[in-house]
């Protein structure tokens, strides 16, 4: 079933309930309050007539005095305690068939005769605190019937009325409603036959939950182009990459094969060639086997780890391999944390590789510990990152100037894959950068990160 038509019977369902429900309340309502009405004359009329009764100092009361009180289609009867009529007065041939009753109290009966409704009350007369007889009047509800069919007519009435046009609003409702619905589902069936993704069209400003729904789709499809775009981006860069060292490893092999290895020089020199593209493609190789395997979230290796230990051995290690001065700080030692030993080296030497790539001055290591974190700090006084680019650092595949890492071999993944293992820490990692001053990237690890 189409929700719009769900929508529609739903709600028309709902309506019947309470419109059921209210001309129910309103019917019995009517009837009970007209009924009331008339009782309470009637009680008026027999309180009355027995007062009058009293004055008169008659120990009946005298069909003289209840025909005073006669209406028309009524009665009026006093009644002994064996349950016959004394004195009886009535314009009603039909009305006196009802049988007469002692009541020692007041009450009320609806009484049907011939499809009409009669109101009977009967009250208890008193003489020296003695119920003696009891007064009973009869009247015929004029027009009662016919009020109440009535109603019920215009209860019916508007009940159909508002029935159809429940119907009518919910059929527009939910049309305007499933309008960008149906939209967005057109728009999905296009992505999935044609495979591009495409944006749903904003025809009207309505600033409602729905146009939120849409917008946060076109949102969706921006973040999977500009994906797409950088994936294309990488492809192409790390096809061009792997490409560049592949030709050179290729002719160094070609050039050794025509000449032999008679040339003891140009080998050599072939071989070391061959030897460092090698590494090269391997390097680049292993930086996308680390994205896949940090992706893939492993569980974590927790160790209780010093860090200042680990992160002193990176630092000897980096600074015998590229001759550069690496300075450790570090407020006390050991400082321990709960870590994947691995990984968290991992990070240091993503963040030291940058340091050295854009940089040439002295790089500065800080680990210290601040209340429930470890703070780490991996700061260079080299290029810097324009302030437009800080925003995307994180990006897979993001690299600020394509040519300047391409000359330095980056593939825009090492930060991507910090920032996956610092969080998987439940930690958080920053960048402040000032071009042509430095920068500088902070990492807050809370001490247990399982709290
Ligand atoms: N310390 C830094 N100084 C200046 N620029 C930096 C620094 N660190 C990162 N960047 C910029 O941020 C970009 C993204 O860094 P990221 O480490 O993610 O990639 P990469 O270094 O280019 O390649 P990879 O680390 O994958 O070999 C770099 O291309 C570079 O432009
Ligand atoms: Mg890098």
């Amino acid at each position: 079933m189409k929700i719009t038509t769900k929508i529609n019977l739903l709600t028309t369902a709902w309506l019947v309930v309470i419109l059921l429900i209210m001309n129910i309340v309103v019917f019995f309502s009517f009837t009970k309050s007209t009924v009331n009405m008339e009782q309470d004359i009637l009680f008026e009329k027999a309180r009355e007539i027995i007062q009058k009764g009293q004055q008169d100092h008659s120990v009946e009361l005298s069909p003289e005095l209840l025909k005073f009180y006669l209406t028309n289609h009524s009665f009026i009867r006093t009644v002994s305690e064996n349950s016959t009529v004394i004195n009886q007065v009535s314009n009603d041939p039909h009305l006196v068939k009802i049988k007469p009753e002692f009541s020692k109290k007041k009450k009320v009966k609806l009484r049907k005769i011939r499809e009409k409704q009669v109101l009977v009350i009967r009250m208890p007369v008193k003489v020296n605190n003695q119920v003696v007889e009891t007064l009973e009047i009869g009247e015929l509800l004029t027009g009662f019937e016919t009020r109440k069919d009535i109603l019920l007519s215009i209860l019916i009435f508007c009940s159909l009325v508002s029935i159809l046009l429940s119907l009518l609003g919910g059929r527009w409702l939910s049309r305007v409603i499933m309008h960008p619905i149906k939209n967005m589902v057109t728009t999905m069936k296009e992505i999935e036959e044609s495979g591009v993704p495409k944006k749903v069209l904003i025809q009207t400003e309505t600033r409602d939950e729905l146009q939120g729904m849409t917008v946060t789709f076109n949102h969706m499809i921006d973040r999977l182009r500009e994906n797409i775009e950088k994936q294309n981006q990488f492809v192409s860069d790390a096809s061009h990459e792997l490409k560049t060292p592949l030709t050179v490893i290729r002719s160094y092999s070609n050039l050794l094969r025509r000449r032999g290895i008679k040339n003891e020089e140009i080998t050599l020199d072939a071989i070391d060639t061959i030897y460092a593209e090698a590494t090269k493609m391997q390097k680049m190789i292993e930086t996308l086997l680390d994205l896949a395997s940090v992706e893939k979230e492993q569980t974590l290796d927790m160790k209780q780890t010093d860090l200042v230990l680990i992160f002193e051995q990176i630092v000897k290690q980096l600074q015998q391999v590229y001759k550069r001065e690496l300075v450790l700080h570090y407020d006390q030692t050991p400082i321990m944390i709960e870590v994947d030993e691995l990984k968290m080296k991992q990070v240091l030497i993503i963040l030291l590789d940058n340091a050295i790539k854009y940089s040439t001055d002295k790089i500065e290591v800080t680990v210290e510990k601040e209340q429930e974190d470890v703070i780490i700090k991996v700061k260079d006084y080299g290029i810097g990152i324009p302030k437009e680019d800080l925003a995307h650092i994180f990006e897979r595949f993001y690299r600020v100037d394509k040519a300047r890492s391409r000359a330095t071999g980056g593939t825009g993944l090492g930060l991507s894959i910090a920032q996956t293992i610092v969080r998987q820490h439940k930690g958080e990692i920053f960048i402040k950068s000032e071009e042509e001053q430095g920068t500088e990237v902070v990492i807050h690890l809370p001490i247990s990160s399982t709290n």
